[in-house]
């Protein structure tokens, strides 16, 4: 093993807190200087920070760092006896020491305490808390800085085109734009690529079609309507007619050498599929730039002779293959045998020129998880070839699980078709309208109000259907469920962060004048339920950054209920305004208003990075 580096002027700590930093990452690096100092031995471990869970947090502090235990194991296994609470305590005395001589750790860290069996606790300062729900309120949710921004380019939803666009798609396409609007919140430079499939062997058959079908599709656009249907009309001629089958694969040897002609039959097919899926990208408030699979033709040309000259494609039954670091699992295809490239060329191609020629820190693709491993094998075969250093580039994939119907299969019709999108969409809004009018909104809402709660829900619903579930599991697609509004659903979140903003508005108060007086009046956090509220708040950096770091954001999901929970605890206990008999507005508590925008505020960033629309009214 190492030679253990023992004593040595201990390093002075480097960690300090910068501007709407993440508070359990700043305490992670107050600690992992503790333990390296009260541990030199132990050189290049880190230390865990988390938050205590929500029941202790008034016994046992805000933030607990547990590594006690697991040092003591450490220690045990070098044959040194060592006790948990011992270890503890001497993390614990590193911390004090820094406390008293370190202002800015001081100035967030009221004290810290030593638990059996080895906790060390963590007690946030009351001061720091009211400082940073005031620059909430004066300057609104700002997002922490940044160290450096990257360039990350998000390959989501990818449908196919002459294909239906799937709930899988719409996985795809809903939790790649939440990845893209957190990344883009923070400051990053993201580029939203649409991947999609259009490119392959089936437009010749497509092509062939369209040239019988429509002889004149050269000077008039062809009205495919149902582009499904013709598709299946053309498989069906591909495989019953020999003749057929020839033409479709001389249109697709045209196609690929880009003769204007069969290019141009190939755009009008795109384009249907283009017009269909832009509608749900629209009614889902999504953008993206279309950079398809054709786009790296030129490029999968490239990277044939590319890869030879490293020694990297063998010959196996006529293909050139690569193999990833294991030979025991399937290798990638990146000429077929009768010479054409395939979805893995396509896919090598695509990243390195999202890294050479984009510029690419980070290439995040989002696509269901039965594509794991031809990620792993992409990921391997870029190291391998040279382009992709995870030293420098960064490569997610993030993968999904499958979209299951309440019969738990397959999400499917009931005559077993895959559902089309638009129709989902549709029947989202309607049952959302049923909800709203069992409710009696629309006594109560103007027709636009009502229209505009009415798509908030339905949308905002299915996104945070998707977007709470753990993405690495299969989850079962239930409007009932979704639309209910109890529990953590959109339609129970958007309610409440209504009624949270209808508050300041109840009391009277112009929400100017509100503002104004946050510079003067302290955010109220004598309540132990305001400041439980107050630390909850404080957490949003946290969660984002643990977001950034693992992709999932069902964590962004349940710390918005975590907030709207905090919220109703607070209100349940703290008055916000006092009215006399008669209804009359007697005291108005301005602290805790500010707190209950500082809550707004909060809740509507979440919103946003999740891109689900709020209402004023519903
Ligand atoms: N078109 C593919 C599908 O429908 C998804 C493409 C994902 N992106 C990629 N670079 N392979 O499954």
């Amino acid at each position: 093993g190492k030679a253990a580096k023992v004593g040595g002027a201990p390093k002075k700590m480097s960690a300090t807190v910068r501007d709407r930093m993440s508070i359990r990452d700043y305490l992670t690096e107050v600690f992992t200087h503790a333990l390296r100092t009260a541990f030199p031995d132990l050189e290049d471990k880190t230390a865990a920070v988390a938050p205590t869970n929500e029941k202790y947090v008034a016994k046992f502090g805000d933030y607990q760092c547990n590594d006690a235990m697991a040092l003591c194991k450490i220690y045990k296994d070098k044959g040194v006896k060592k006790s948990p609470l011992e270890i503890a305590q001497s993390l614990a005395d590193v911390v004090n020491k820094e406390l008293a001589s370190n202002p800015n750790l001081a100035k967030v860290v009221d004290k810290i305490e030593v638990a059996k069996p080895g906790f060390v606790n963590v007690f946030l300062s009351r001061v720091y808390a009211g400082e940073q729900l005031k620059d909430i309120v004066l300057n609104g949710v700002q997002p922490p800085s940044l160290d450096k921004r990257l360039r990350v380019v998000v390959d989501f939803s990818s449908p196919n085109i002459a294909k239906e666009m799937h709930v899988g798609h719409l996985r795809s396409t809903i939790l790649g734009d939440a990845i893209c609007r957190l990344l883009e919140y923070l400051g990053h430079d993201v580029v939203r690529l649409n991947h999609v499939g259009d490119w392959g062997t089936q437009f010749g058959m497509l092509i062939a079609h369209l040239q019988d079908t429509y002889p004149d599709y050269l000077t008039k656009s062809p009205p495919i309507a149902d582009l499904q249907a013709f598709y299946k009309q053309s498989k069906k001629r591909f495989d019953e007619d020999e003749t057929f089958k020839k033409r479709a694969y001389q249109c697709v040897v045209s196609l690929q050498k880009f003769e204007p002609d069969y290019k141009k039959a190939w755009d009008m097919i795109c384009d249907v599929s283009r017009r269909d899926f832009q509608k749900i990208y629209d009614r889902l408030n999504v953008t993206l730039t279309e950079r398809g699979e054709s786009f790296y033709q030129k490029h999968m040309e490239e990277l044939v002779p590319y890869l030879e000259k490293k020694g990297l494609l063998e010959l196996d039954d006529g293909r050139k293959i690569m193999w990833g670091d294991d030979r025991g699992l399937i290798p990638m295809t990146i000429v077929k045998s009768d010479g054409g490239f395939t979805y893995d060329t396509s896919d090598m191609a695509a990243l390195k020129h999202r890294i050479e020629h984009e510029k690419a820190n980070w290439v995040v693709i989002v696509t269901d998880l039965g594509q794991g491993v031809h990620f792993k094998l992409l990921g391997e075969c870029g190291k391998k070839a040279g382009f992709l250093d995870p030293n420098k580039t960064r490569l997610d994939f993030v993968g999904f699980g499958v979209v299951l119907g309440e019969d738990k299969k397959k999400f499917k019709t009931r005559s077993g078709d895959t559902v089309k999108l638009s129709e989902l969409l549709d029947e989202g809004l309607r049952r959302s309208l049923d909800k709203l009018k069992e409710k009696n909104r629309h006594t109560e809402l103007t027709p636009t109000e009502l229209s505009e709660a009415q798509q908030a829900v339905a949308y905002g619903c299915i996104k945070y259907a998707d977007l709470s579930h753990n993405r690495n599991l299969d989850y079962v697609f239930s409007f009932d469920k979704m639309l209910d509004d109890r529990g953590n659903t959109a339609a129970y979140l958007l309610y409440a962060y209504t009624r949270i903003a209808s508050i300041v508005r109840a009391a009277g108060v112009n929400i100017d004048d509100l503002v104004k007086s946050a510079h003067t009046t302290p955010v109220s956090l004598e309540h132990p339920k305001e400041f439980a509220l107050a630390k909850t708040l404080l957490r949003l950096n946290d969660v984002l950054t643990l977001v950034t770091r693992d992709l999932c954001l069902h964590h962004l999901c349940e710390y918005l209920y975590d907030v709207s929970t905090a919220f109703s605890e607070f209100y349940d206990n703290c008055y916000c305004i006092e009215k006399d008999e008669a209804g009359k507005i007697k005291k108005v508590h301005t602290g805790r208003l500010l707190l209950a925008e500082a809550t707004a505020r909060v809740m509507k960033k979440c919103f946003d990075i999740l891109n689900i629309n709020t209402v004023h009214k519903m």
